[in-house]
Order: C-alpha cells, then sequence, then structure tokens
C-alpha cells in the first residue's frame, strides 16, 4: 500500500485517522498513552513536511451521542505535550461544524488540529455516506494510521477513502509489516502461543496459524476444552463443551500436518476464581471436581519456556492465565520472560497480551508489539481488514 512517504503532503491539508482509543480513569485521566505515542512518527513527518494536519479519532462508545465522557480533549492536551506544540481542540458536538470547517481551512503549514469524537455522530459506525463527505470536504488527502480500528468499516475509517485519494500512516506501514511478514516469511521455528479464556475467539487465527506454525502452545481458559478432550479430569476449569469435537479436530489435523501442540501438564487452581482464596497445583489431568484451574502450573511454565528459547519466530495471542490476579499471574510472566530473553522476532497481538508485557515491564525487549486488540486478530486470521483494504496500491 501507499505511505504517507509516497505522496506530496507539503502545504495540503491532510485528515488523518488515528486509533486515540486510549484507557482512561475515573477522572478522565489517560492510564496509558501507547495508542498516541505510537501515532507521532506520522504526524511529526506530516508537520515537518509542512502539511496542514487535521487529526480524528473515536474514544469508547458513545453511540451516538456527544457524552462528554468520551471527549477527545484529554487526548488533545496529551498529543501537544507529547509534540511541544499546541493542537487546536474544538469539542463541537456535530464533530464537524461551521467553526470547525473555518478552522481547518485556516490550518497554516505544520499546525495540528484534532477533530472531537467521531463516534458523537451516529452515522460513522455506519459508515454513512454524508458524514464520510463532510470530513473529507475538510482536506485534500486522507491518511489512514488506525491500525487498532482497521477492522471497522466506518466514515473516518473506510468511507472518507471514496472522496479522497488514501494513503498509510506509518504505524499501519510498521503493523502490516511485522505482523504479516511473521505470518508470510517467519524465520523458523515459528511458535505461536494462543491464550485467553475462550476458544471460541481463537478458532480462526488457530485455523490459519496451524497451515504455518511448527509449534502452537495453547494456554489460559481455552487450554481446558483441550484437555477435556484429551480425556482428562478438568474439575470445575473453564470448558466450552460444544468445541470439544472441534478441539479434537484440530489436535488431529496438527498431528497431520507435523504441528506439534504444547498443552499445560500441570495447573494452579482455586475453588473460586477470585485471589482471595486458597491456591493449590495439580496435575493437568487430574483437577479434582470442586478445583478450576486458573493459570498453568510451574511445570507447564518450564515446559513452554523450554520450547521458546528454541524459536525464531514467536506470536503471542491471549495470556496463559488469569494474570490480573497475582496469584494465577505466574505462568504468564514466564511466558513474557522466556520472549524477553529470546533472540527471536517477537510480536505481541495486541489486547491483554500487550496488556500483560507491558505490566511484568518486557515491553522494551519485545520486538513489536501491535496496537491493535480485535484488528490484530483479524489481521492473524487472515481476514482483510477494511481500513487497510481502502488504501491506494503502490
Ligand atoms: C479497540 O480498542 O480495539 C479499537 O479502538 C476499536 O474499538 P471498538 O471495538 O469500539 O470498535
Amino acid at each position: 500500500k501507499k505511505t504517507v512517504r509516497d505522496i506530496d503532503v507539503k502545504g495540503k491539508k491532510v485528515i488523518v485517522r488515528c486509533d486515540f482509543n486510549v484507557p482512561q480513569d475515573k477522572e478522565g485521566n489517560i492510564t496509558d498513552d501507547i495508542r498516541i505515542t505510537s501515532a507521532l512518527p506520522t504526524i511529526s513527518y506530516l508537520i515537518e513536511q509542512g502539511a496542514k494536519v487535521i487529526l480524528m479519532s473515536h474514544l469508547g462508545r458513545p453511540d451516538g451521542e456527544a457524552n462528554m465522557k468520551y471527549t477527545l480533549k484529554p487526548v488533545a492536551d496529551r498529543l501537544s505535550e507529547l509534540l511541544g506544540k499546541s493542537v487546536l481542540f474544538i469539542s463541537a458536538p456535530e464533530v464537524v461544524s461551521e467553526e470547525v470547517s473555518k478552522a481547518a481551512a485556516g490550518l497554516a503549514e505544520g499546525e495540528v488540529m484534532l477533530l472531537e469524537n467521531v463516534r458523537f455522530r451516529k452515522e460513522e459506525t455506519k459508515n454513512g455516506e454524508n458524514f464520510s463527505r463532510e470530513l473529507a470536504d475538510l482536506a485534500e488527502l486522507f491518511v489512514n494510521d488506525a491500525f487498532g480500528t482497521a477492522h471497522r468499516a466506518h466514515s473516518s475509517t473506510a468511507g472518507v477513502a471514496d472522496y479522497l485519494p488514501a494513503v498509510s500512516g506509518f504505524l499501519i506501514e510498521k503493523e502490516v509489516k511485522f505482523l504479516g511478514s511473521a505470518v508470510e516469511a517467519p524465520e523458523r521455528p515459528f511458535v505461536a502461543i494462543m491464550g485467553g479464556a475462550k476458544v471460541k475467539d481463537k478458532i480462526l487465527v488457530i485455523e490459519n496459524l496451524l497451515a504455518k506454525v511448527d509449534t502452537l502452545i495453547i494456554g489460559g481458559g481455552m487450554a481446558f476444552t483441550f484437555l477435556k478432550a484429551k480425556g482428562y479430569e478438568i474439575g470445575k476449569s473453564l470448558l466450552d463443551a460444544e468445541r470439544i469435537d472441534y478441539a479434537t479436530e484440530l489436535m488431529k489435523k496438527a498431528e497431520e500436518k507435523g504441528v506439534k501442540i504444547l498443552l499445560p501438564i500441570d495447573v494452579v487452581a482455586a475453588k473460586e476464581f477470585s485471589n482471595d482464596v486458597e491456591t493449590a497445583e495439580f496435575e493437568a489431568d487430574a483437577i479434582p471436581a470442586e478445583w478450576m484451574g486458573l493459570d498453568v502450573g510451574p511445570k507447564s511454565a518450564q515446559l513452554f519456556s523450554e520450547e521458546l528459547k528454541n524459536a525464531k519466530t514467536v506470536i503471542w495471542n491471549g495470556p496463559v492465565g488469569a494474570f490480573e490476579m497475582s496469584n494465577f499471574a505466574q505462568g504468564t510472566i514466564a511466558v513474557a520472560k522466556a520472549l524477553a530473553e529470546t533472540d527471536a522476532v517477537t510480536i505481541i497481538g495486541g489486547g491483554d497480551s500487550a496488556a500483560a508485557v507491558e505490566q511484568f515491564g518486557y515491553a522494551d525487549k519485545m520486538t513489536h508489539i501491535s496496537t491493535g486488540g480485535g484488528a490484530s486478530l483479524e489481521f492473524l486470521e487472515g481476514k482483510e481488514l477494511p481500513g487497510i483494504a481502502v488504501l491506494q496500491d503502490k
């Protein structure tokens, strides 16, 4: 796809879709600004090149209402701090107002403005033509750099490209490079670690990766459906009874393809989903009836870490235990540590595993941490993302 590098932006009004959907505390303070810092290379480039920069994003799900709980004002403030220059912000409930259009038209080269939350308009998530056109009318070029929202076909991510030449920013370029090359041309051995609570959420990713990886490590809540499929006693552990047959079939398929599957061999368990109750370790095939596995045990952590030591490419999507509770974080910490210590290309597929790597202090040891949750999952499923599909080809 074409990027901002491939077009002349000097003196042009450029509307840039970012994913500034950042977590906030109750007072509205931004608690993690990685999505803002990840957008800086594109924004700074456009400023340096003398473009007139109009930024847009959504924040949360205000459902078409101008609910000030979801204003992008805190993002504008953080962005001006990071850029070291003022970012014009007009909190128009209709996003594009007369005042906003005037301000956009009056931008000088290198100046930056941020529009209000595009989801204050109900047309946004419906990819409404009128709203797409209103956004497009503000500018001469469209740059999409919102990887985290690239799986949505909305006015600001896709519709606007019907009316303006559209290219990608550096963040989308980087995400596609790392996630794409890992999947298409990985250095081997190629290991994928799949975790998280639900089998259902990961089925398509597993199917897609099964054709590519050498080893598939399965942890997290979803592992118990696989253990059950092997005929193990899993006690009260999370089970997707409808997908036991699927798990059986998948393990068979893996065997046919020569893909090694590693499941937990021991677990850390409790009688309730809580950090305040007694814990115990059990072999993965003998979890007593009233116990539930909430993390992989130390032997599994060792097994997984050994496998990761020899890997040359690793993709990690989903924690291997309920790491938000300290009693069940050791497995996920062990995986993060093993990844930090290998010289393999390590790619963290966004969402919870990105949060875990950050929380345990290994973020700067990873090759790439995706800013996409749902978007990186769909990318790894092999789907074409609408926000990328609309961009011009090279
Ligand atoms: C995300 O956080 O995954 C993206 O910003 C997309 O948000 P959405 O799921 O509300 O579309």
